[in-house]
């Protein structure tokens, strides 16, 4: 295989390595590029072909619909595994033993509350507020209650600083819920796991002894295990870009968590939600809403389908479709938007428009509905994304600042007006 690419530019031939992946993935390091070639730049709108970095956390294949955390399959993980392991293997590298799980579970719990002055920011919020906007400026505000930036050439500073917001971060999550819900805020429990303790937080009644439901806790695991990681996607890329500036780590998930709520990212779960009940509301039918996302005068996209790198089924997708249907028969949820929503599949599945361009149901296309027999508000799933995306943010992070990767600021073409004469004001 070669280790060189050949680039020529005006009869000038120029070398440049071919890095290779561990699965085979081959790259043009093009880091000489510029200075070499006397100021050439590549262009990329959107990054389709630019790898901004070597990672050795997620490894995807969107042609084979493969995805792996640390080498291990998705579908094994989510099986096998609970969140609070899968977090330990992405941030640290490997699953964790028993007595290092209690440890990192332990140290959690010692950060699981939030200065009593949050709760005024919180107050701030207009309750219609949408719960990413309140989310993504609670997890900034925690930069103000703590500080002190992470010393990252201290493992032990790094391991505290990602112990505190694995801690304070559902909390945070839980608030965001409740303000939405007009409930009094809760701190849960130490004596309850992760998961099961976001649960309590999330939906305990001021006046009621609170009860887990297994199956819910079961399948929030699972989603929280599906959505951890997905290399280089947009809000990865977000925490990786503001991390660069050594900007600290809570204000970096913070920007992660604005970039994660648009709807062509981690909105989507929402987005979803929202067409299938419009299409129940119109009658079930999906002929006009499968037109419409044709339609190249039409923005209207099918929401939960398609994705930048998965050119095949998302593996996440097959599993929360199993999922969906076991949660729902095991909770009794007779939810018609569920047959709606496999309908769609099928139409899109067998529709030439999706064929060509491989166009396959993402992620985000089955959540909402297990969100949704949960008892989880709707502006409250990309809330519950971000929480699941939480220990990739982390990971993806922690691996930046640990190579000493240097501040990420991409060149530009510019298009603009060439030099011009300054007018004074009563010239113009
Ligand atoms: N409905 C209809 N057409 C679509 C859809 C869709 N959901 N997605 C892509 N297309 C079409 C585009 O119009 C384009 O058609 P063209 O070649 O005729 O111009 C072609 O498929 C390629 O689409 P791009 O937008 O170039 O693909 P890109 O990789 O930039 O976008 C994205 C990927 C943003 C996910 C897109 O598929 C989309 O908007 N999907 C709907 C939103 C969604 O579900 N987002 C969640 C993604 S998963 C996640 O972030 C967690």
């Amino acid at each position: 295989m070669s280790n060189t690419a050949t680039l020529e530019i005006n009869g000038e031939k120029y070398e440049f390595p071919v890095i290779h992946g561990t699965e085979n993935e081959l790259a043009i390091d093009i880091k000489r590029l510029r200075g070499g070639t006397g100021g050439v730049i590549t262009i990329d709108p959107g990054y389709k072909n630019t790898g901004s970095c070597e990672s050795a956390i997620t490894f995807l294949d969107g042609e084979k619909g493969i995805l792996r955390y640390r080498g291990y399959a998705i579908e094994d993980l989510a099986e096998k595994a609970g969140f609070l392991e899968v977090a330990y293997l992405l941030i640290f590298g490997e699953l964790p033993h028993a007595e290092q799980l209690d440890k990192f579970h332990s140290d959690i719990k010692s950060h699981a509350y939030v200065d009593e002055e949050v709760k005024k920011i919180l107050d701030g919020f207009p309750k219609a507020a949408h719960p990413m906007g309140v989310l993504s400026s609670l997890t900034s505000a925690l930069t103000a209650f703590n500080p002190s930036s992470v010393n990252v050439d201290s493992e032990e500073a790094m391991y505290n600083a990602i112990a505190k917001i694995l801690g304070k971060f559902p909390v945070l999550v839980a608030w965001t819920m409740r303000k939405k819900t007009g409930m009094p805020l809760d701190y849960g429990d130490d004596n309850l796991g992760y998961v099961e303790n976001i649960l309590k937080m999330m939906f305990k009644r001021p006046n009621q002894e609170y009860t887990q439901n297994d199956i819910i806790v079961n399948a929030l695991d699972k989603l929280l295990i599906l959505h951890a990681d997905h290399e280089q996607n947009c809000s990865t890329s977000t925490v990786r870009i503001v991390g660069s500036s050594h900007a600290g780590l809570f204000a970096s998930l913070s920007a992660g968590i604005s970039a994660l709520w648009g709807p062509l990212h981690g909105g989507a779960n929402q987005a979803v939600l929202e067409m299938l009940e419009a299409i129940r509301e119109d009658g079930g039918g999906t002929k006009k809403y499968m037109a419409k996302a044709k339609d190249k005068g039409d923005p209207f996209r099918l929401m939960g389908f398609g994705h930048r790198v998965y050119k095949n089924f998302d593996p996440r997708a097959k599993i929360i479709k199993v999922a969906a249907d076991e949660v729902l028969g095991e909770l009794g949820v007779e939810d018609p938007i569920l047959d709606i929503a496999k309908g769609l599949e099928q139409e899109a599945l067998a529709d030439q428009y999706f064929v060509d361009r491989k166009l396959y149901p993402n992620v985000d296309f089955y959540s909402g509905i297990i969100y949704r027999a949960m008892g989880i508000p709707v502006e409250m799933f990309t809330v519950m994304f971000a929480l699941g995306r939480l220990p990739g943010w982390i990971a993806q992070w922690r691996e930046m600042r640990l190579r000493k990767e240097p501040i990420g600021r991409p060149r530009q073409v510019y298009i603009g007006e060439n030099h011009r004469a300054f007018k004074n004001l009563n010239e113009r």
